[in-house]
């Protein structure tokens, strides 16, 4: 078989980025997205981490048509039925149960023998398959197991009737020629492994992820786990970009493919930024702001006499438009509906009207909306958690001489509430007026600002970390006005620190894998 399965994890693996928690309706805008995009199989969550991830997860399952929804469980029968009970109503289910193999992990984390973990892993599949026909088991820590307990275990997860076994580089500890000569090993020494799709799942803690998976492709693997962006656990799991376009690219040389869109992974990535609030760093492969960019004279000559000469993709390939250039202030809500066709959004009557009053407003200030705007329109505005606290006004002063001052209208519940305070900068004055007239005492860990697009006129996009009592909450807004944007995203910050509050999951321990 020359066609790679891509198992995407963005929303369970990617979601465990410190920072990336993402709400219900941000995970089912993703999803939706990755079914665009192509994947085989999208794993929706961890149902049994919290009553919310179980509820996105059932949501996605029932929204998705074409690719398979996979649950993640460990290997108990609580969590398998909490798998099941989110995605039993999906068009293709599939359970996903892991035991830890590695001794090192037996002995410390599970403190549970050899013959016990081959136990329980049968003993997960078994139970498994009474509920689900697509089962697919995962040796935690594989790249540091025993191969041949390794091999034992993935017999008696296949004996049982695992469709897929996975083989995971936990820890991002495996280099390229070691994880392929594992990955032939398994192959080799595994009875029946003919009967699944070996799968493989690497870290990057080394910078190796997806040398490790082409490896691991290389040597027989059929499956690869992958994330946008390479988002995920420390320093992330292998980047489904970068995999899919070495696949696409290097063809030649690899002789696999994928069916994956690669015209939908530029707006996959930017939706996971966004939703994240994770920037995606400027150099990095395929989807980095600079992937495309020609600085030196002599680069930019090259690729004006033939692209080929210093490219060796084309940005359009990865849906990268040269003018994505839409909407104006004249365009109407026909259009308007159209253009969120294009880009993959539904919305009833009266979101549709709620972003359109919106995108009347911006396209007021700004002349060329792109794509990247009614984006971030429709993240402020559908995607959002409910308001408690919603910014009516801002003014600030600030200059050479002015002592930086904000002045701050807010509703409070509905409830309108004025304020002003001073700061080091307009900013500080801002979330400092705010945090006064909320009475909170959230502690700004990150703040960031990026234009959404080119021109003096772009949109500026600003990303906080709020922390209060433990939670931690992203806060996004945009605006052409950075201050506008700056106090929006703090509010939005406020906003999420509240749900939390309200809707507390397990603890960063229990969700910890
Ligand atoms: O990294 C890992 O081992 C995992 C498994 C649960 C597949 O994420
Ligand atoms: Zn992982």
């Amino acid at each position: 078989m020359d066609q790679v399965i891509i198992f995407d994890t963005t929303l369970r693996d990617g979601e465990q980025s410190p920072g990336a928690s993402m709400n219900a309706a941000e995970k089912l805008r993703l999803a939706v997205q990755l079914e665009r995009l192509g994947v085989d199989v999208i794993e929706a969550g961890f149902p049994a981490a919290s009553p919310g991830d179980l509820e996105a997860v059932r949501l996605i399952a029932g929204k998705i048509r074409n690719a398979q929804v996979a649950a993640l469980a460990r290997a108990s029968k609580d969590d398998i039925d909490k798998a099941w009970a989110a995605i039993r109503d999906a068009a293709h289910p599939r359970i996903h149960t892991f035991i830890a193999t590695s001794d090192i992990h037996l002995e410390h984390k599970l403190k549970m023998t050899r013959p016990q973990v081959l136990d329980a892993a049968a003993g997960a599949v078994r139970y498994a398959k009474t509920l689900a026909e697509n089962v697919e088991f995962s040796a935690e820590d594989g790249s540091r197991s025993d191969p041949d307990f390794l091999c034992r275990v993935f017999q008696a997860a296949i004996e049982e009737g695992a469709t897929t076994v996975n083989l995971p580089d936990t820890v991002g500890y495996a280099v390229p020629e070691e994880f392929g000569n594992l990955v032939s090993y398994v192959l080799k020494h595994t009875p029946g492994i003919h009967k699944a799709i070996l799968s493989i799942h690497c870290h990057n803690d080394l910078g190796l992820a997806t040398a490790n998976s082409l490896a691991g492709l290389k040597a027989g693997a059929r499956q690869v786990e992958v994330t946008i962006n390479g988002i995920g656990e420390r320093a992330g799991n292998t980047s489904l970009e970068e995999v899919v376009m070495t696949l696409y690219t290097r063809r030649d040389r690899v002789g696999l493919s994928s069916r994956i869109n690669t015209k939908e992974i530029h707006p996959a990535s930017r939706l996971v930024s966004m939703i994240t609030g994770i920037m995606v760093q400027p150099n990095k492969a395929v989807v980095g702001a600079n992937a495309f960019a020609h600085e030196a004279g002599i680069h930019q000559d090259g690729v004006l006499k033939n692209r080929m000469t210093y490219e060796i993709m084309e940005p359009e390939t990865v849906g990268l438009a040269k003018n994505s250039l839409v909407l104006g202030k004249h365009s109407g809500r026909h259009a308007f509906k159209n253009k969120l066709g294009e880009l993959g959004y539904e919305l009833s009557d009266k979101d549709l009207n709620r972003v359109f009053e919106r995108f009347k407003e911006l396209a007021d200030k700004k002349k060329e909306i792109l794509d990247e705007d009614i984006e971030v329109l429709i993240a402020e505005e559908i995607l959002r958690v409910p308001d408690h606290y919603e910014l009516d006004y801002l003014n600030v002063v600030s200059g050479t001489v002015a002592v930086p001052t904000a002045t701050v209208k807010l509703r409070i519940d509905g409830v309108e509430a004025q304020g002003a305070g001073f700061g080091v900068g307009p900013i500080d004055a801002t979330f400092n007026t705010i945090a006064k007239m909320t009475h909170t005492r959230s502690k700004l860990v990150r703040f960031s600002i990026n234009a959404i697009s080119g021109g003096t006129d772009a949109q500026g996009e600003v990303t906080v970390r709020l922390q209060e009592n433990g939670l931690v909450a992203l806060g996004k807004g945009a605006d052409p006005d950075i201050f506008i944007a700056s106090a929006k995203a703090y509010v939005n910050g406020l906003n999420r620190l509240e749900y939390l509050k309200k809707n507390p999951s397990l603890s960063a321990e229990e969700r910890a894998l």
